[in-house]
């Protein structure tokens, strides 16, 4: 095998998105499986260049992974001869700066999400990666989660009938960080810098949907900050001025109608931090992050209503599990591969910045239909 080198500018990467899912368990495991084959006896071999705010932890993370390369000068980052690939995963607020400085540096951009922190900046990226001449990729994990391929795997083999509903629920807890520790950095929370919910999970539920279901049409949503008040990482309190919960209702086309609960103020009483209930004529299925059950239309109870009565039936026993029948890799590696292949092989990649802007568009709306207090339409987007 011979080893096709790609440079990659890894921003954010001492961040936990960077350093966890795309350093460790992304790029490094892609060098410890041997690289990515293309065909013809070679492999893309990544080779990672660190990019970050602090030197001492860019340092250390390096020696960890037994890394050479790191700086804290972007520009001088991006002018490494060998530098095909600029990687972002920083705070949300400093993305569209770095991209675009990518992007006039030549490189290809692959990014989490979201791509921008409005639809206009995220559209003039698109443009401005397209009259570059370089490929893009926005990270969109969630479709690459074996209950999720499993639901999609349903949809295709034509299980549902048609499909009326889908019901989403996703959250957990996330600690006010007075009494104990919070689990989520707290800019997260702050509207200025770029947090909160419905900017990070509408863009997932708009790939989602889209990917799996079909295209979102319209959008009504309520969000709401239910914890007004956090201690941050210094210990210090500070107003939380971003949604901390968001209610959201997706037509989306032929009629399927999505509703999709979002929240870090809910105590989990499901079996997956994220489950969604999918109901269609021919049978219904509960997809989580790893599993999927089922329920066929020959196989439904027909409870019937007496709340005089003790339940009857034992409702979950009542559906099978779908097996894996594949081996599923985690999600942002096999998402890297696509992208590094669709680099170098010019391989097919269906998740650009144009795919990515409708994430920011979604987001984008839901905040305005809370705001005003309507449901909007979805306009389609084109560059
Ligand atoms: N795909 C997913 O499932 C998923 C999950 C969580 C977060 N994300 C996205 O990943 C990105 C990073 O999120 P995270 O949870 O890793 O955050 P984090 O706070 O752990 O990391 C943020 C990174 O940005 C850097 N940074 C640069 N400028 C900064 C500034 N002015 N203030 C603070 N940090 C700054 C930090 O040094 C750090 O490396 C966000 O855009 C977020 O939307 C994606």
């Amino acid at each position: 095998m011979t080893r096709r080198p790609v440079g990659i500018v890894m921003n954010g990467v001492t961040g936990r998105m960077g350093s966890r899912q795309h350093l460790i368990r992304s790029i490094l495991a892609i060098r410890a499986s041997g690289g990515v084959p293309v065909g013809d006896g070679q492999v893309i071999w990544p080779e990672p260049i660190l990019v970050g705010r602090s030197a001492d932890r860019l340092r250390a993370l390096a020696t960890a992974h037994g890394l050479e390369r790191w700086t804290t000068d972007l520009d001088q980052a991006l002018a490494e001869a060998d530098a095909e690939v600029y990687f972002d995963a920083q705070v949300t607020s400093e993305r569209e700066k770095s991209i675009r400085a990518a992007i006039e540096a030549g490189k290809h951009v692959y990014t989490e999400k979201p791509l921008a922190e409005d639809t206009a900046g995220a559209l003039d990226l698109a443009r401005l990666a397209r009259a570059a001449g370089v490929k893009t990729g926005v990270v969109q994990d969630k479709l690459f989660l074996p209950g999720l391929r499993k639901l999609a795997r349903l949809v295709e083999g034509g299980f549902f009938g048609r499909i009326l509903s889908v019901r989403g629920e996703f959250g957990y807890w996330v600690f006010e960080g007075d009494w104990q520790e919070a689990q989520r950095p707290s800019w997260n929370y702050r509207a200025e810098d770029g947090g909160g919910i419905v900017m990070d999970m509408f863009c997932h539920w708009q790939y989602v949907l889209e990917n799996i279901f079909g295209p979102v049409r319209s959008v009504q949503a309520l969000a709401a900050t239910h914890i007004p008040e956090r201690v941050d990482e210094q210990g210090v309190r500070y107003d939380c001025t971003a949604d901390d919960a968001a209610y959201g209702i997706f037509e989306l086309e032929g009629g399927i109608v999505a509703q999709i609960n979002s929240s870090w103020a809910v105590r989990v009483y499901r079996d997956e931090l994220v489950e969604f209930q999918v109901d269609g004529t021919e049978g219904s299925a509960v997809a989580g992050l790893r599993n999927c059950r089922i329920q066929h239309r020959a196989m439904t109870p027909k409870p019937v209503w007496n709340p005089d009565l003790p339940v009857t039936e034992d409702f979950r026993a009542q559906w099978a599990e779908v097996p894996d029948n594949e081996e599923f890799d985690n999600g942002f590696k096999a998402q890297w591969e696509l992208f590094l292949r669709h680099v170098v092989a010019d391989a097919p990649f269906a998740w650009d910045f144009l795919a990515g802007a409708k994430g920011v568009q979604l987001a984008e709306l839901g905040l305005r239909s809370s705001r005003e207090r309507c449901r909007l339409d979805v306009p389609e987007l084109s560059l």
